[in-house]
C-alpha cells in the first residue's frame, strides 16, 4: 500500500462540534479515518475544513518509518500555539503511533487523547471523558475487531473510487516491519457486510472498489471463502464497478485469483506485489518467505493467465547486511519484470522489530541514499519503457477529474492503473471512456477519446 499525506473533504455543519481529521501513512488509515467519522457523526461531530475552527484535532498516524513519526511528532509541535490561543482545543493521536508508543505521546503536554487502531468506537467515550480533567487513552488490540457493521463515511474527493478494508493486522512480522505490532493479528471481515459495503457504494453512484489488506490473499472466512471467491462476489455486483485490491504478498498469490481476475474483465489489470529486495539473502534476513526464483515464477504465471497485467512493487534500498551484489540483484529484478511504477524506501529501522534485534542496521546513510537513487533512476526509466509499449493502444478509463495542468482535460485510470489525460469534451467524472494513447511520459499516458 502507497504512504502519503492525505487531505479530507469538509462536511460543514454549524450545528455541530467541529473535528478536524488529518490522516497521514497507507490506504488503510484513510478508510480508517471514516471509521472515525462515522463513530464520531453519532456524538454530534461534523468535520471542518478549517484547523482554527475545530474543537478537535484528530491525528490519525504511521509509524511504518522513522522520518514519518518524525513529521508527526513535528505536527504535534504546531498544535501547541493553537492551544494557548483556544483553551478548549483538544488533540486526539489515533493509528500505528498511537498503538506504538501510547502514554509517551502525553508527555509533551499537547496530547489529550490517544487511541490505537482497534478503539475507535470508545472515542466518543474517550472525549466525553476529558470533561472529567484526565487525559485519556485506549490502545487495547483486539482478536476481533473488524468494524464490519460501521459502513464508513466517504472522505475521498472524487466520488468514483473508495476503499473496502476487508481485513486488518498483518501475520507475516517481515524482520523490519512494525505493522504487526501496531496493528495486531490478521483477522477477515465477514464477506456479506463487504459485498453489502460494495453495493451500496455502487448504488450511491461509485464506479470502483478498492479492496484493502496488509495480505489480500491470505484472506479467509469460515474456512471456505477465500479472497479468489470474495474478489468473484464484489465482482459480481455489475460489470460497471471495478474492483482494485491492495496488497498481495508473493508468497500467498496463488492461481486461483489469477483465474478470477482473467475471468472478469471488471477486476482490475494491476497487480502491486512488493519484492522488496531481489536478494534471496536479504530476503531470507527479511522473513519474506520466497526466494527471487519463486517470486519471478509468480510473476511468470501472472504473465500467462493474465498477459494485460501490470505489475508495482515496493522496494527497501540498504537492509541490515546488504551488499553491492545484493543491491545489484534488486536493480537486476526489477529490470527482469519490468515495474510499470515503485514505491521506493530506504531502510528505516523500527524498534522492538526482528531486524532490530538481530541484524544491525549497518549500512551507512550515504550508501542507502546511493542505492535507493540508482533504484529512482531505474524506475523511472522502466516507467517511461512500459508506458512507451501502450501508445498507439486503446484503453477504457474511468474518469476521476480534471487535470491540473489543464481544465480542457480530464484524468482518470486504466485498468492497468495508469494514469491518462485526454481532452474532456462531453465526458464527466465518473464515466468510462476509451481513450487511444498518443503519447507518453514516464507518469502519464495522454490520448485522445475514439
Ligand atoms: N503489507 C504490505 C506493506 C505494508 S508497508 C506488504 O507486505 O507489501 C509498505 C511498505 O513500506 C513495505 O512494502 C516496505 O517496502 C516499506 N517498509 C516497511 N517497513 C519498512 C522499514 N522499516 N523501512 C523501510 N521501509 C519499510
Ligand atoms: Fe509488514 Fe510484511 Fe505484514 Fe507487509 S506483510 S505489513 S511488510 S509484516
Ligand atoms: Fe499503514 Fe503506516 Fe500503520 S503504513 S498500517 S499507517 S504503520
Amino acid at each position: 500500500m502507497t504512504t502519503k499525506f492525505h487531505s479530507v473533504k469538509p462536511i460543514l455543519d454549524n450545528k455541530l462540534k467541529q473535528v478536524y481529521i488529518e490522516t497521514y501513512g497507507c490506504q488503510m488509515n484513510v478508510n480508517d479515518s471514516e471509521v472515525v467519522l462515522s463513530v464520531l457523526q453519532p456524538a454530534g461531530y461534523s468535520i471542518c475544513e478549517k484547523i482554527q475552527e475545530a474543537s478537535l484535532i484528530l491525528v490519525n498516524t504511521c509509524s511504518i518509518r522513522d522520518n514519518a513519526e518524525q513529521k508527526i511528532w513535528a505536527r504535534i509541535e504546531q498544535f501547541r500555539p493553537l492551544k494557548k490561543r483556544n483553551k478548549s482545543l483538544k488533540v486526539g493521536i489515533l493509528g500505528c503511533m498511537a498503538e506504538r508508543l501510547k502514554e509517551k505521546l502525553l508527555d509533551n503536554g499537547v496530547v489529550d487523547i490517544v487511541a490505537g487502531p482497534d478503539s475507535y468506537r470508545k472515542l466518543p467515550s474517550l472525549i466525553e471523558a476529558l470533561s472529567g480533567g484526565d487525559k485519556q487513552i485506549n490502545t487495547m488490540l483486539s482478536q476481533e475487531e473488524t468494524y464490519a457493521d460501521i459502513s464508513p463515511v466517504r472522505m475521498d474527493k472524487n466520488g468514483v473510487s473508495a476503499f473496502i478494508a476487508i481485513m486488518r493486522g498483518c501475520n507475516n512480522f517481515c524482520s523490519y516491519c512494525v505493522v504487526p505490532y501496531v496493528r495486531g493479528r490478521e483477522r477477515s471481515r465477514n464477506p456479506q457486510s463487504i459485498v453489502n459495503e460494495a453495493k451500496e457504494l455502487f448504488e450511491s453512484g461509485y464506479k470502483e472498489v478498492t479492496l484493502l489488506g496488509q495480505n489480500v490473499n491470505s484472506y479467509l472466512w469460515d474456512k471456505e471463502v477465500t479472497f479468489a471467491k470474495l474478489l468473484e462476489m464484489v465482482a459480481g455486483i455489475s460489470p460497471q464497478l471495478r474492483v482494485r485490491f491492495s496488497t498481495s504478498h508473493p508468497k500467498d498469490m496463488d492461481d486461483s485469483v489469477l483465474h478470477t481476475i482473467a475471468a472478469n474483465s471488471n477486476i482490475c489489470r494491476h497487480i502491486h506485489l512488493p519484492v522488496q529486495s531481489g536478494s534471496d539473502a536479504v530476503l531470507k534476513r527479511m522473513n519474506r518467505k520466497y526466494t527471487r526464483e519463486e517470486y519471478l515464477a509468480r510473476v511468470e504465471k501472472i504473465r500467462q493467465i493474465v498477459p494485460e497485467c501490470t505489475l508495482s512493487t515496493d522496494m527497501i534500498a540498504g537492509f541490515s547486511g546488504e551488499t553491492e551484489d545484493d543491491h545489484k540483484e534488486t536493480l537486476s529484478i526489477m529490470e527482469q519484470v519490468g515495474y510499470y511504477t515503485s514505491f521506493m524506501f530506504q531502510y528505516s529501522e523500527r524498534p522492538d522489530t526482528k531486524a532490530a534485534e538481530k541484524y544491525p542496521d549497518n549500512i551507512p546513510h550515504e550508501i542507502k541514499n546511493r542505492r535507493l537513487n540508482e533504484i529512482i533512476e531505474l524506475q523511472n526509466r522502466l516507467s517511461l519503457i512500459s508506458n512507451e509499449q501502450d501508445v498507439g493502444k486503446e484503453f477504457e478509463v474511468l474518469v476521476e477529474g480534471t487535470s491540473k495542468r489543464s481544465a480542457g482535460e480530464l484524468f482518470g485510470r486504466t485498468s492497468q492503473n495508469k494514469v491518462c489525460v485526454f481532452p474532456a469534451g462531453d465526458y464527466k467524472v465518473g464515466d468510462y471512456v476509451k481513450v487511444k494513447v498518443t503519447s507518453c511520459s514516464s507518469a502519464t499516458l495522454k490520448g485522445v477519446t475514439v
